[in-house]
């Protein structure tokens, strides 16, 4: 049995956590010592008393000799929960990017509100909490951030443009800040979870949500906000206790002939076959992967250096 990975003394934030997957990770993170900033905008409907759901959730852990605090403000103010996080622990380790609403409609009738909700909350919000943590973890020299994607970002999904849009938006978004991270102790990596909730009781049938409980998704959350977490920029499936990491794959290469020689697209047309088979295994993982690939085929010199962090 390998040593419990412990978060003692380490701040977690949360967005999202009164429900769903953000509660089970935030009553997770307190069992493993962390000191938890429960966020989440949500009201709930309690022996007749109307209350905040992070409330009820901080009230929990607390009671159960957990440490936590809750902050009802919006993922849009972002900047808030970090500075309450701030106020009540004075530092932040952990950023959990977890809020998430749905506006799903076929695109043909989707109105303007529905993509810029979808966009605010996933998009911006996880750019707005996000922004104003970094700069605590650059000057730490240690961070841990989470970005909660979808298969529906992954694969796209009927009904589900404005949502697949952002969670796609999302993987940029932590691809990009693995590589600014990197040189600062901070890991970001990106999850595309299914579990039971409140978002999915809608859209799946009972019998199969039982069988996929938030507690089936949260080891791997652990595992990545871990300090022994080694991975950064990736992409995680999950649900259901099963757990796989996704990768770009390049189809083989097209070399027709070079452009000088009148590449075409009939002439490209030829080699559609080869376009589409995947033979040789090709797994870019950054942009001088791609600058690469087109200086083989061309002979181009293309030198494309990283910019400092
Ligand atoms: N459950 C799944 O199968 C599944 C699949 C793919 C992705 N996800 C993603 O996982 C995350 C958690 O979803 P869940 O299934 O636990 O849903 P959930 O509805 O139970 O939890 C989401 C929580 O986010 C809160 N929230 C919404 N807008 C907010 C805002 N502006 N600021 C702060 N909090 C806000 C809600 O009040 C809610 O409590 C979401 O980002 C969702 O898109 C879930």
């Amino acid at each position: 049995m390998s040593a419990e990975l412990r978060f003692d003394d380490q701040v977690v934030v949360i967005t999202g956590a009164g429900n769903g997957l953000g509660r089970a990770y935030a009553t997770e993170f307190s069992k493993r010592g962390g000191r938890v900033i429960v966020n989440d905008i949500g009201r709930a409907e309690t022996n007749g008393a109307d209350q905040w759901q992070a409330e009820l959730v901080a009230e929990e852990i607390n009671a159960a000799g957990g440490e936590a605090v809750a902050n009802t403000d919006s993922v849009i103010h972002g900047e808030r929960i970090i500075e309450s996080a701030l106020d009540h622990f004075g530092r932040v380790d952990v950023l959990i990017n977890n809020a998430g609403i749905l506006r799903d409609r076929s695109f043909h009738k989707m109105d303007e509100n529905d993509w810029r909700d979808i966009q605010s909350v996933h998009l911006d919000g996880a750019y707005a909490i996000t922004r104003a943590a970094w700069p605590l973890m650059r000057e730490a020299q240690y961070g841990r951030v989470l970005f909660t994607s979808s298969a529906a970002g992954l694969y796209g999904n009927f009904g589900q443009a404005n949502y697949a849009a952002a969670k796609m938006g999302l993987i940029g978004l932590g691809r990009s800040l693995a590589i600014e991270g990197k040189s600062r102790g901070i890991k970001v990596n990106m999850i595309a979870p299914v579990a039971a909730s409140q978002l999915t009781a809608t859209v799946m049938p009972a019998t199969m949500l039982e069988q996929l409980g938030a507690d089936l998704v949260t080891p791997l959350v652990v595992c990545l906000a871990h300090k022994s977490c080694e991975e950064s920029g990736e992409v995680f499936e999950v649900g259901g206790g099963w757990v796989t990491r996704l990768r770009w794959e390049r189809s083989d290469p097209v070399a027709v002939s070079s452009a000088r020689d009148g590449f075409s697209a009939e002439a490209l047309s030829q080699e559609w076959p080869q376009l589409n088979s995947f033979t040789r295994q090709d797994h870019p993982r950054q942009v001088s992967d791609t600058f690469q690939a087109i200086s083989e085929l061309s002979g181009i010199s293309l030198d494309i250096k990283p910019q400092a962090g």
